[in-house]
């Protein structure tokens, strides 16, 4: 049988990120290649209780199926955790999906005809990017420097594509840089898009995680025409397995949402929904949250410290505030070469080359930091070093 796939699925061919991580996984390599939150930190008791209390409080129900927008009661909480974000929202407003990554996903088939334009960081998140080119769109990256995405970029990028669909952006702690959206940037993006009437989809999975500077107000908190669908989700605060995640949004966007999520999945799984529910009336998730930022406060502390004492003096790096990567660029370098190298080293990470949609910025790659122990990271970088050397001299 030969089956005539459509245009949707990735080509073969492009998916070299895939074989990179099947490369990292080999147990004798020290991967800074995946992107995993520590699992020693998930609250695996504090689940089961709660697990335990939903089938003694709800039974049946929960084991039912359910409203396509997801549990009230967790929405509920979804609004409390928006106001610790300085947005407020109503449960109308709150949509539970199947992770944050089904959000992405829905949104772009809402938005996306093919050969529309998205516009996106350059570099971005590369399953992202996968998303926005299976439903056919033109991805145009716009640079950014330490302080996010530049916005005098992002304004001639819509001169030059006045019909573009959306903005995609991760202001904080962005995957793969780790950079954070500076405050006057958020409010300039957010008034170039209302000047441009176009709508900003912000993605924010990882800005609970912070363990350095001051928090920083949202994208959506700067909203005042309703034209921001905030994202984000549980996988980093609490568990990824458990696959949770939502958005925000006005309540027209939401009708058309369900729509689309009623295809999908009919809804999100009814019963973990209900877990991470109980999880929150019995725990306290801000305490929770902190014993992880603590834990990656130290792993990139470490990480930094390694790079700049053990890399050559040339190489640049960013400075996380949290969330799970540091992006490092050495100038000259292949770093797909590098990755090569790095193998027969056993250490891994990532390539730039997996995260940018169009022009590949050479001599980059992202280094993650939350899923390892203090000696790998010494032994990591050690090992990453000497392959620099090999590979430079
Ligand atoms: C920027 C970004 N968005 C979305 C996701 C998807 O997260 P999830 O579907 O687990 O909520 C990730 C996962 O790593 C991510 O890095």
């Amino acid at each position: 049988m030969t089956f005539r796939y459509s245009n949707s699925v990735p080509k073969v061919n492009d998916n070299a990120t895939a074989e990179i991580m099947k490369a990292a996984a080999n147990p004798e390599v020290i991967s800074f290649a995946g992107g995993l939150p520590a699992p020693e930190l998930f609250p695996v008791k504090q689940m089961k209780e709660a697990t335990d209390k939903v089938f003694d409080l709800y039974g049946e129900k929960v084991l039912q199926y359910a409203g396509t927008l997801g549990y009230p009661g967790l929405r509920e909480q979804i609004v409390d955790i928006m106001k610790d974000r300085d947005v407020d929202s109503t449960v109308e407003n709150i949509a539970v999906s199947t992770g944050s990554q089904q959000a992405i996903d829905l949104v772009a088939r809402m938005l996306i005809n093919p050969g529309d334009v998205v516009i996106t960081e350059d570099p971005t998140y590369l399953a992202a990017i996968d998303v926005f080119k299976s439903y056919g769109a033109k991805m145009v990256g716009v640079p950014m420097d330490e302080d996010g995405i530049k916005t005098d970029a992002l304004e001639a990028v819509i001169k030059e594509y006045p019909e573009a669909k959306f903005i995609y952006t991760i202001p904080n702690f962005q995957n793969p840089t780790g950079r954070t959206m500076a405050v006057e940037r958020r409010k300039e993006l957010v008034r170039i898009a209302n000047e441009a009437d176009l709508p900003v989809v912000e993605d924010d999975p990882y800005g609970a995680i912070r363990y350095a500077g001051e928090f920083l107000p949202s994208l959506k908190h700067f909203d005042t025409e309703d034209r921001v669908v905030y994202l984000s989700s549980f996988s980093k605060v609490l568990a990824p397995g458990m696959r949770l995640g939502w958005i925000v949004a006005n309540r027209e966007f939401m009708a058309k949402f369900m729509l689309l999520k009623q295809n999908a999945d009919l809804h999100t799984d009814n019963l973990t929904q209900y877990i991470v529910s109980q999880f929150l009336k019995d725990n306290d998730l801000k305490e929770h949250i902190k014993t992880i930022t603590d834990a990656y406060e130290h792993r990139a502390n470490l990480m930094l410290k390694e790079i700049d004492e053990q890399f050559p003096k040339n190489v640049k790096h960013s400075i996380p505030e949290g969330g799970m990567f540091i992006w490092v660029e050495v100038p000259g370098v292949d770093t797909n070469k590098l990755f090569d190298e790095c193998l027969k080293h056993n250490v891994a990470f990532v390539p730039g080359s997996a995260f940018y949609a169009n022009d590949v910025k050479q001599g980059t790659f992202r280094m993650n930091f939350s899923n390892m122990t203090d000696e790998k990271i010494v032994e990591g970088v050690k090992r990453m070093s000497a392959a620099i050397e090999a590979v430079t001299k």
